[in-house]
C-alpha cells in the first residue's frame, strides 16, 4: 500500500482542495494531477507520486491541506516517482513538480528607501522555470501598493499571482505577454514609495506589513493572512484598500476560466466573502448574457461578437422539470466539457461557418500504407503510420498553396496573421471529453514521425495528463472521425483559427473511369472555415488541391 502525500508546496499553509481529480478504483499514472488546491493567488495540481491503483481517497473538496497531508492511498505502484526537480521529502512524497512561489515578494536592488527607483524582480518561484506571463496586471503611470500582483505566470499544472516587492509608480515595465520567466527576472522598475513587506523569513511582520494584517478579509484562513508566513498569499484585498484601483478580487484559475470565455471580471459581481469572484459567479455571468440579460466582452480576436457580447438578445435557454415527463438522472459535466463547451458555443454563434465537402481517393495511399506497415511488421518494427498522418502531410502542402487557410484574424478584425509554421491540432476523443493536442512542425516531420507522436499525445489526452503547452499553438485543426464512421460532418472552427478539416470514413465507391465504373476507395473530407477570411471559391480549391495531393502523394514533392 503507498500513501500519496502532499509534497513541499512552499509556503503555502491550510490550502483549500477545490477539486479531487481522481476516485477509488482510478488507475493513476506517476505524475498525474490528484487533486487541485488553491490559495488567493494560486492555484495548483497535486500529482501523483507514483502509478498505482486508488484505494481510498482521504481528502475532500473543502479540506485544508499542507504539506506532508495524505490525499489517498493506492496500491500496485511501480515506485515510479516523477523526476524529481527538487528535494522530495519522503519516499511517498511525489516530487514537488508544481511547487509554487515559495517566497514572497523580494525587493530587487532597491535604490533610496522610501524614494528612488526600485528594481522589482520575480521573486522564489520555486521548481518553475521559464513560466509564461499570461497575463500583464499594471502598466506604465500606475501607481501599485506594495504586495500587489504585478502578472499572472501560468505553468502546465498551477498558475500564480507576482506581487510587487514595493509601492510605487510604474515607470518601466520590462515583461509582456508570452515572455517566460524564472527567479530573478526584472519584472518593472517603479519610482518608489516603500519597500515592501519583509520576505517570509522574516520572524515577525515589518512595520510596513502590519497594516496588511489588520485589513486581511476574513475569508483568508489565519495561516495565509499572516504576512510573515506567506507573503505570497496575501489577500488581494489590500491592494482595494491601499490603491484607487479596483482589481476583481478572484483566484488565478477563476481568472483562467474567465479568461478563456472571454469575460472582464471587472464586469462580474462576486458573491465570495469580500466580493471574492467564484467560477460560479462567472458561470451565472455568462448565462445571463446567453440569455440575452447580460453583456460579456466576449469578443475574442477576429470573431464576429459585438460589443453588446455574444448571446446578447436570445430567448432564455428552457427551464424544464424534465422528471414530469419520465425518470431522470442528473450527471455533471466532465471538467473538460465544461471548458470546451462555452468555446464551442462561442466559435460557433460568433464564426460565420461555412463547411465545404469534398473527396478524395486514397486508393494507392492506402495500399501504399498497408504495405508500410506489413514491412515494418515484418521487421518486427513497431511503427505504424495511419491516414492521419498523411492528412497532415498532406494539409501542409495545401496550406503552403493556400497561405489564408493558415491564418488568424488579428485583435480588432482588420489584418490576418499569416503564419509561417505549420503546427496540426487533431481532435482527440477521451473518457472526459474532446481535447486537441498539436503536432508542432509538421512540415518538418516525416509521417512515421507524425504518426508516433499523434499517438502518443492522444495516449497522453486519454490518460489524462496532457499539459496545456501540448495543446496550443495550432495553426490548423484537423477532426478525424474516420476510425468510428459517418460521412460527412460540420466541425467547429477552434478559434483563432480559420478552418477546421473534417475526416470520415473511408469506403470504396464505386467511380466512373471513363469507360467503366471501377471500385476506388474514397475519404470524405468536411471543411469548415471562416467565411470572413476565406471565401466560397478559395475553399473549394484548398479541398481540391487536398484531394490531388492524397490522390496522388507525391506532388507533396512538388
Ligand atoms: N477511414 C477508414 N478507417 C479509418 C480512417 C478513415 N478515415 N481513419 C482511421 N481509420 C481506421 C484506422 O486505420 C484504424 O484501423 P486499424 O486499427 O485497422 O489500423 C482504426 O480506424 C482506428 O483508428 P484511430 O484509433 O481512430 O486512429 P487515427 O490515427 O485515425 O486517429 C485520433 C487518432 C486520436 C484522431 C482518434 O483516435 C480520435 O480520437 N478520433 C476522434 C476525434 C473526434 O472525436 N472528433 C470529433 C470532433 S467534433
Amino acid at each position: 500500500m503507498i500513501e500519496l502525500k502532499v509534497p513541499d508546496i512552499g509556503d503555502f499553509k491550510d490550502v483549500e482542495v477545490i477539486e479531487v481529480l481522481v476516485k477509488p478504483g482510478d488507475t493513476v499514472a506517476a505524475d498525474q494531477s490528484l487533486i487541485t488546491i488553491e490559495s488567493d493567488k494560486a492555484s495548483m495540481e497535486i500529482p501523483s507520486s507514483t502509478a498505482g491503483v486508488i484505494k481510498e481517497i482521504k481528502v475532500k473538496v473543502g479540506d485544508k491541506i499542507n504539506q506532508g497531508t495524505l490525499i489517498a492511498t493506492a496500491e500496485g505502484g511501480d515506485a515510479k516517482a516523477p523526476a524529481p526537480a527538487a528535494a522530495v521529502p519522503s519516499e511517498a512524497t511525489p516530487a514537488p513538480e508544481v511547487a509554487v512561489a515559495s517566497a514572497g515578494p523580494t525587493p530587487v536592488a532597491p535604490v533610496g528607501g522610501r524614494g528612488g527607483s526600485i528594481e522589482v524582480a520575480v521573486p522564489d518561484i520555486g521548481d518553475f522555470k521559464d513560466v509564461e506571463i499570461i497575463e500583464v496586471l499594471v502598466k506604465v503611470g500606475d501607481t501599485v501598493a506594495a504586495d500587489q500582483s504585478l502578472l499572472t505566470i501560468e505553468s502546465d499544472k498551477a498558475s500564480m499571482e507576482i506581487p510587487s516587492s514595493a509601492a510605487g509608480v510604474v515607470k518601466e515595465l520590462k515583461v509582456k505577454v508570452g515572455d517566460k520567466v524564472n527567479k530573478g527576472s526584472p519584472i518593472a522598475t517603479l519610482e518608489g514609495q516603500g519597500a515592501a513587506p519583509a520576505p517570509q523569513a522574516a520572524s515577525a511582520p515589518s512595520p510596513e506589513s502590519a497594516p496588511k494584517a489588520a485589513v486581511a478579509p476574513a475569508d483568508v484562513p489565519a495561516a495565509v493572512s499572516a504576512p510573515a508566513s506567506a507573503p505570497a498569499l496575501a489577500p488581494p484585498a489590500i491592494v482595494a484598500a491601499t490603491t484607487d484601483q479596483t482589481i476583481p478580487h478572484a483566484s488565478p484559475s477563476v481568472r483562467k476560466f474567465a479568461r478563456e470565455l472571454g469575460v472582464d471580471l471587472n464586469r462580474v459581481k462576486g458573491s465570495g466573502a469580500k466580493d471574492r469572484i467564484t467560477q460560479e459567479d462567472v458561470q451565472a455571468f455568462v448565462k445571463a448574457a446567453l440569455a440575452g440579460g447580460g453583456a460579456t466582452t466576449a469578443a475574442s480576436p477576429g470573431t464576429m461578437a459585438t460589443s453588446s457580447g455574444f448571446g446578447a438578445g436570445w430567448p432564455a435557454w428552457p427551464s424544464l422539470d424534465f422528471a414530469k415527463f419520465g425518470a431522470t438522472e442528473t450527471v455533471a459535466l466532465s471538467r473538460i466539457k465544461k471548458i470546451s463547451g462555452p468555446n464551442l458555443a462561442r466559435n460557433w454563434a460568433s464564426i460565420p461557418h461555412v463547411t465545404q465537402f469534398d473527396e478524395a481517393d486514397i486508393t494507392e495511399l492506402e495500399d501504399f500504407r498497408k504495405s508500410a506497415n506489413e514491412a515494418y511488421a515484418k521487421k518486427k518494427d513497431p511503427a505504424k503510420v495511419t491516414m492521419l498522418a498523411f492528412v497532415m502531410k498532406a494539409c501542409v502542402s495545401a496550406l503552403k498553396q493556400f497561405p489564408a487557410v493558415n491564418s488568424s484574424l488579428d485583435g480588432d478584425g482588420a489584418n490576418l496573421i499569416l503564419k509561417k509554421y505549420y503546427h496540426l491540432g487533431f481532435a482527440a476523443d477521451t473518457p472526459n471529453g474532446l481535447v486537441v493536442p498539436v503536432i508542432r512542425d509538421v512540415d518538418q516531420k516525416g509521417v512515421a514521425e507524425i504518426a508516433k507522436e499523434t499517438a502518443e499525445l492522444a495516449a497522453q489526452a486519454r490518460a489524462g495528463k496532457l499539459g496545456p503547452a501540448a495543446m496550443q499553438g495550432a495553426s490548423f485543426t484537423i477532426s478525424s472521425l474516420g476510425g468510428v464512421g459517418g460521412t460527412f460532418f460540420t466541425p467547429i472552427i477552434n478559434a483563432p483559427e480559420v478552418a477546421i478539416l473534417g475526416l470520415s470514413k473511408s469506403d470504396f465507391k464505386p467511380k466512373w473511369d471513363g469507360k467503366t465504373f471501377e471500385p476506388r476507395l474514397i475519404l470524405p473530407l468536411s471543411l469548415s472555415y471562416d467565411h470572413r477570411v476565406i471565401d466560397g471559391a478559395q475553399a473549394a480549391r484548398f479541398t481540391t488541391y487536398l484531394a490531388e495531393v492524397l490522390s496522388d502523394m507525391r506532388r507533396v514533392l512538388l
